[in-house]
């Protein structure tokens, strides 16, 4: 069970410290280089029933890998209470990551939570690696999820257990991504593709999905964490990738529809799908950065490759109210200047945290 009671976001502890409304004053501030902050990306857990080669390499995450202890993760009355925050300071878009984020025993609750948080509207997403979503999905639109992007990176059943540390088959994801279909949420596929690994399934991945009529983003092999042996060699680029998908399809470029999208979009001809590349390595994106990442400990992460994050949930437990803890969000945010994948070749190599900690 996950450390929570009631995600209603508890009462103010004394009327006169607290914002009731969590609407700032002023708006929050553009870091140093203009961007704004407009979407949170929370992981609500750290744990994950696949063990990906390229995130969370089963020889690494073993048996004696230590996740966090059950009272270190946000609750969910926490996590709701922090969403509100960012909202009221100009957060559009809400994304719950892990880990993967429906092994939470209160998933529906956070969902329901967040989707009732005033003001803002928040679009409201869940990336998932999909074989719990059968079930789920359903309840999580009932809930109020809008959309789900689903992790797929082989269709061939051999090649998914070998890239997913897992005996499970991709049927488990096909099953869930037809359920959330069903259930009418928002689909999109994402398929990371590595070098000498699956490079046989780009067409495979990109037939089913204009079938489906969902959109897949493929997204360049990242040097994320330190636990995932990265080599540039290993990466299959956008370009490569979108000659190799002319070849069979006609692909025309669609506009981006706002600046800050990561992938470059494509369609086909007949309208039928999109196809997207994310290329943080081949053309990094960092110029219209306007993500910040919660990691499941709640930490405030302002790029995916910091190597640490500024702690939140020390805050929450300290009883500090809405105005310090949103004046605090303040001044990390004006005061990031990340640009990570821009500077990259330039950059010395670093400690990272890993992305099923600090959210995809
Ligand atoms: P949509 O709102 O559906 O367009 O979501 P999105 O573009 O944020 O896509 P999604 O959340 O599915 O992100 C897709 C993948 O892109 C992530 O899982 C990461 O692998 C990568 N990604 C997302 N944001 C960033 C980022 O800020 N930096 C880098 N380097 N990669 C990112
Ligand atoms: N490089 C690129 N994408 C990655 N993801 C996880 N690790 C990496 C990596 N090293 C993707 C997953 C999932 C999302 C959470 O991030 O495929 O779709
Ligand atoms: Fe789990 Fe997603 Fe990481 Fe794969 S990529 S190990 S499904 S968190
Ligand atoms: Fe944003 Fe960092 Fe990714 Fe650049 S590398 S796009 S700054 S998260």
């Amino acid at each position: 069970m996950e450390p929570t009671a009631s995600l209603t976001p508890s009462a103010p502890p004394s009327s006169s410290t607290t914002h009731s409304n969590t609407q700032p004053a002023k708006p929050i501030a553009s870091d140093q280089h203009l961007r704004p902050l407009r979407d949170l990306r929370i992981s609500v857990t750290d744990r994950c029933n696949l063990r990906c080669t390229y995130c969370m390499p089963a020889d690494v995450f073993d048996r004696d890998h230590q996740f966090l202890p059950k009272n270190s993760t946000l609750t969910g009355e926490e996590i709701t209470r922090l969403a509100r925050l960012f909202v009221g300071q100009g957060v559009t878009k809400l994304r719950l990551t892990g880990g993967e984020p429906l092994l939470r025993s209160d998933i529906r609750e956070i969902v329901a939570a967040l989707a009732e948080i005033e003001g803002g509207k928040p679009d409201l997403a869940i990336t998932s690696n999909g074989t719990l979503l059968e079930k789920l999905a359903a309840p999580l639109k009932a809930a109020g999820l809008k959309r789900v992007t689903i992790s797929l990176d082989a269709l061939d059943p051999a090649l998914f257990s070998k890239i997913a540390g897992s005996s499970l088959a991709p049927r488990r994801v096909l099953d869930g991504i037809n359920a959330a279909l069903a259930s009418g949420l928002g689909v999109k596929l994402n398929t990371v593709i590595q070098r000498g690994v699956n490079e046989s399934q780009v067409l495979p991945i990109a037939r089913y999905a204009k079938d489906l009529g969902v959109p897949v983003r493929f997204i360049e092999f990242m040097d994320v964490g330190n636990s995932n042996r990265w080599r540039a060699e290993n990466v299959v680029s956008s370009a490569q990738l979108l000659a190799r998908l002319q070849e069979y399809f006609d692909l025309s470029p669609i506009a981006p529809s706002n600046p800050s999208e990561t992938a470059k979009r494509y369609c086909h001809h007949d309208s039928s799908a999109e196809i997207g590349f994310i290329s943080s390595i081949t053309q990094p994106f960092c110029q219209n950065c306007t993500r910040a990442r919660l990691s499941a400990d709640g930490k405030l992460f302002t790029c995916l490759f910091a190597p640490t994050g500024h702690d939140l949930r020390a805050l929450l437990r300290v009883g500090a109210d809405d105005t310090v803890i949103t004046k605090t969000i303040n001044s990390i945010w004006s005061q990031r200047t990340d640009r990570y994948s821009e500077q990259r070749a330039d950059s010395p190599s670093h400690a990272k945290a890993e992305m099923s900690y600090l959210g995809g």
